[in-house]
């Protein structure tokens, strides 16, 4: 239906909007707000957004930069130059990559907004992008927002990621402009080895497709295996950007801090359209981002075993209760196949069933793409005493389905499409 004016007549839909659907997860969270409002605890496992405080001294360092109103002035919009060199030297420590802190690297707000401006400034309308499905959405509607066109890849990182790569790019008209990567994956987990990184650039030079690779979990792993930098195969810089976040690494979610590092021409681009758009964070927040990222790395690591531990916790409990859960090797979230009973209703209705039956928020496996909609992702966001419970819920809910769904099933008839 389309939206009216003040006197009741039909308005067009603006363009832009009409490339951006309502968020599939705004069906979830309104179905949530209302559980609430009605007095149920909803244990939220839906949404990406970490609940860990930002280390105190990160807080510390913003407090008392914040004093100087020297500070208070428009900031940098690339980045104030010791953010730069810290980030330079986090991916020299971390990747041994050497990037130029002048012309290789640039500070985002968030890497969302990098990763959305990055898309501005190189495409051209039409432009075909490959973009994997199931992923996080910004990186299909960052171009589809540019004008741009998507052609959706598998996101396995092993031998079956190539055949329909090569078939994307031989039938694609005009031929894909770039090539996008996410490991480990937002929603589902995988991670890619230093292999399949050499392989994806191999690939990528030999049909001149730039690189845009989504790094944003490259701290949060549970095993002794360190996620890779596509930026450590070698020659990787002349086609690549990568982009890290400082959300999750450091549970800054809300200060809106993150990179785009790698190619020179490629980050010129995005610090052009930058400058013209934004002034870059509030400088008492870039200083802090500063002072985290040349820290010692024991928050990081705190970071991560709490992850874990929920993790653990939420794979043990929620399998006890009949749902299979896979452990993550990375990222805060797990990637579940729904319970094959319940497959049928597609990702979104099992995902209101919970929050209804189970009191239990979950991400809809749709709302990453259609090749998502088998699956729900699981987000580490609620501490362990409260995943325990959310499986206690899970358990009477699948223990008590068969009696209480009878109407709800046959589930077949539920999915459109
Ligand atoms: C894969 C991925 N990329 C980017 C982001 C956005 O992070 P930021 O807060 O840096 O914008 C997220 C956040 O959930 C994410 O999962």
């Amino acid at each position: 239906m389309l939206p009216r004016d003040p006197t009741g007549f039909e308005m067009e839909e603006f363009h832009k909007v009409r490339r951006l659907p309502p968020y599939v997860f705004e069906q979830v969270n309104r179905l949530k707000a209302s559980a609430r409002a009605g007095g149920a605890d909803i244990i939220d496992l839906g949404m990406g957004n970490p609940d860990l405080p930002t280390p105190k001294a990160i807080v510390d360092k913003l407090c008392e930069v914040v004093q100087d109103p020297r500070t208070h002035r428009y900031s940098s919009s690339k980045g104030i130059p010791g953010l730069r060199r810290a980030q330079a030297a986090y991916y020299a420590r971390r990747f041994g990559v050497k990037l130029n802190p002048e012309t290789q690297v640039v500070a985002t707000l968030g890497s969302k907004e990098g990763f959305a401006n990055m898309a501005q400034a190189i495409t051209a309308p039409g432009d075909v992008i490959l973009c994997p499905n199931p992923t996080y959405p910004i990186h299909a509607f960052g171009f589809l927002m540019a004008g741009g066109v998507i052609r959706s890849m598998s996101v396995e990182p092993d031998e079956t990621f190539f055949p329909p790569l090569e078939r994307a790019v031989r039938h694609s008209i005009p031929k894909p402009l770039a090539l996008i990567i996410n490991y480990p994956s937002n929603p589902t987990a995988h991670v890619a080895s230093l292999d399949f990184y050499k392989d994806v650039i191999a690939f990528a030079k030999k049909h001149d497709l730039i690189v845009l690779s989504d790094l944003a979990y490259s701290e949060i792993y549970f095993d002794d295996a360190p996620p890779p930098s596509v930026l450590e195969v070698p020659g990787a810089m002349d086609i690549t950007v990568e982009f890290t976040s400082m959300s999750k690494t450091f549970s800054m979610p809300g200060w809106r801090m993150g990179f785009a590092v790698g190619n020179e021409r490629l980050i010129a681009a995005l610090t052009r359209v930058k400058s013209y758009l934004d002034y870059g964070a509030f400088t008492p927040i870039q200083v802090a981002a500063t002072h985290a990222l040349n820290g010692d790395g024991s928050d990081i690591a705190e970071v991560r075993s709490v992850y874990k531990r929920r993790r653990d916790v939420l794979v043990e409990t929620f399998g006890k209760a009949g749902f299979e859960v896979p452990p993550p090797a990375a990222t805060m979230f797990a990637w579940a196949k729904i319970p094959e009973k319940f497959r049928p209703l597609g990702s979104l209705e099992f995902s209101k069933l919970l929050i209804e039956k189970a009191d239990i928020a979950v991400a809809p496996g749709i709302g990453f793409g259609e090749m998502g909609d088998d699956y729900v992702r699981i987000a580490l966001v609620e501490n362990e005493h409260r995943i325990r419970q959310a499986a206690r819920n899970l358990k009477r809910f699948l223990s008590t389905a068969d009696e209480t769904m009878h109407n709800v099933i046959s589930l077949n008839a539920h999915r459109q499409g």
